[in-house]
């Protein structure tokens, strides 16, 4: 009989905090029913002390999810827990995670506190979180630098409080396959009660063995891996949710566990997420990656057509590699357009915002008569933004691009319900465009990132744009699609925009307890 391993994505907590990476609310709940969908465990929806941004989006997300516990971290101190407490009280099952540095270097360097007080305050903060849920997981932070023994003595001291997962994070991605399972080993070993609760890893990918240090972790008794969609994350990000569920299922001769994972809704949740971040994933990334499953050499393509095993470990459609699937067409009328918007998870917020979607809907299936889910996705995320997070607004844009003259743009932008007009040459015709822009805005922010990558297939397919702006310490994604790539990167810069205009974006908790 094989074990459960426990999915703890972690994608709209621990991937939220790469750069750029904030989501809206709505975004947010979107990503998090993608993830119930796929029958993830946990879904840790946020750092509810973080702002009042983060409490809403997870008092909302506990609100929608039924079928995943729904988590907020707090460091261990009674503020962030009531907040996080507060925050899940809505869920069906909710779970608050509590943590708090155990190495020396962040104990003396960052807490500037002794162990026994850290001690202390985990015993503390476990009492607060068992006033609100009877699942409260304690993270050790940085324990992948912290000694042994001490890590014994905090977690025997945590479980005595009420903890029922005990997470060791390597926080900053420095442990080594061995070494680390070596330390699960030890840990189940010798903390008392060790079998009356989960162990959890939590993995950084800073020597690219995130995904590794889990799997060797889980072989040595972790029932618990967190990990992000794509491996989403702070610096080089964390174990990616989809390699995790796949090694285990693909290596379930090895493996003395099982996940609950509906695996043909990984490429779908990979898809949404880059999609909603900004963060491309690469084609020669493992499982999601568009090249995961193309055979490009002669002996290889010869092999897999005798037979598909040969060169093929699993199977696309088990991952949800699909063909585009033809879902509407310009005669699909606004039940269809939101039934399939339903099934895919999205639900608008009221008549109006459904309605501007669907007119949209209607001027692409115009352009193009092949609508797919990737098109849906592309067209709710434009689409989906409060008054306040559209300040300024796409009117009108021209562009002539010719040969050996300089592109020149003129634009129309609505700014705060007034209409201005801005024009500009530049290098090009988007160049050119932003240029345009700014000289309406005069926004002074750096571009970081422009790329484009085409929805679908076929030169009538949508272009995405992803601009990722800076400004004043503050990093955004804008994202904006259309068959008319210049006119993409004209919503997508707007949309970045309008992140560094709205106050979405929040000031970071800081690091004290
Ligand atoms: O990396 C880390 O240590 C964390 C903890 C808060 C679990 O993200
Ligand atoms: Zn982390």
């Amino acid at each position: 009989m094989k074990q459960h391993l426990v999915i703890f994505d972690t994608t709209l907590r621990d991937g939220e905090q790469s750069p750029g990476a904030s989501m809206t609310k709505e975004e947010k709940i979107r990503v998090a029913r993608q993830l119930e969908k796929m029958r993830v465990d946990v879904i840790e929806a946020g750092f509810a002390a973080a702002s009042p941004g983060d409490f809403d989006a997870i008092q909302a997300i506990a609100h929608a999810i039924k079928d995943s516990t729904v988590c907020s971290l707090a460091r261990a101190n009674e503020n962030d827990i009531r907040r996080a407490g507060e925050a899940i009280k809505p869920a069906k099952s909710g779970r608050i995670h509590t943590f708090i540095a155990t190495s020396p270097i962040h104990m003396e360097k960052k807490l500037r506190m002794t162990p026994d007080q850290v001690v202390e305050q985990a015993v503390k903060a476990i009492g607060w979180a068992r006033e609100y849920t009877d699942d409260v997981e304690f993270s050790a932070e940085d324990a992948g630098r912290s000694e042994i023994d001490f890590l014994v003595r905090i977690f025997d001291e945590v479980i005595k409080a009420g903890a029922t997962t005990i997470n060791v994070p390597d926080t900053v991605g420095y442990n080594i396959p061995d070494q680390y399972a070596e330390t699960i080993r030890q840990l189940i070993q010798r903390v008392p009660n060790a079998d009356k609760v989960v162990w959890s890893v939590h993995c950084h990918n800073d020597l690219g063995l995130a995904v590794a240090n889990s799997l060797g972790a889980v072989m040595a008794g972790a029932r618990q891996v967190e990990c992000t969609i794509n491996g989403l994350g702070e610096r080089a990000g964390n174990a990616s949710l989809e390699e995790v569920v796949m090694a285990v299922r693909t290596r379930s001769d090895i493996f003395p566990v099982e996940t609950r994972i509906d695996t043909t809704q990984i490429v779908p949740a990979s898809k949404l997420v880059s999609q909603i971040t900004g963060y491309p994933v690469q084609p020669n990334k493992a499982v999601v990656g568009a090249n995961a499953f193309a055979h490009e050499s002669g002996i290889h393509q010869d092999g897999v057509l005798k037979h598909r095993e040969t060169y093929e470990i699993m199977r696309a459609q088990d991952v949800g590699w699909t063909q585009n699937k033809l879902v509407l067409g310009k005669h699909s009328g606004r039940n269809a357009f939101k039934s399939r918007l339903l099934e895919l998870g999205i639900e608008f917020e009221s008549d109006e915002v459904l309605n501007a979607a669907f007119a949209r809907f209607k001027e692409l299936a115009d352009r193009k008569h092949e609508i797919f889910d990737e098109d849906l996705h592309a067209l709710v995320s434009d689409e989906v933004v409060t008054p306040d997070q559209e300040f300024y607004k796409l009117v009108y844009s021209n562009v002539c691009s010719e040969t050996g003259e300089m592109p020149f743009a003129r634009v129309i932008l609505n700014v705060g319900g007034v209409e201005k007009k801005g024009e500009a040459g530049g290098g090009g015709p988007v160049d050119a465009t932003f240029k345009a822009i700014e000289s309406i805005v005069g926004s002074g922010a750096e571009l970081l990132l422009y790329s484009v990558n085409a929805i679908t297939t076929g030169t009538d397919a949508q272009g995405e744009v992803t601009t990722r702006l800076a400004k004043a310490e503050r990093i955004v994604n804008g994202n904006g699609a259309d068959t008319d790539i210049v006119i993409a990167s004209a919503r997508s810069y707007l949309n970045a925009l309008n992140k560094l205009h709205s106050s979405l974006d929040k000031v970071r908790a800081q690091g004290d307890i």
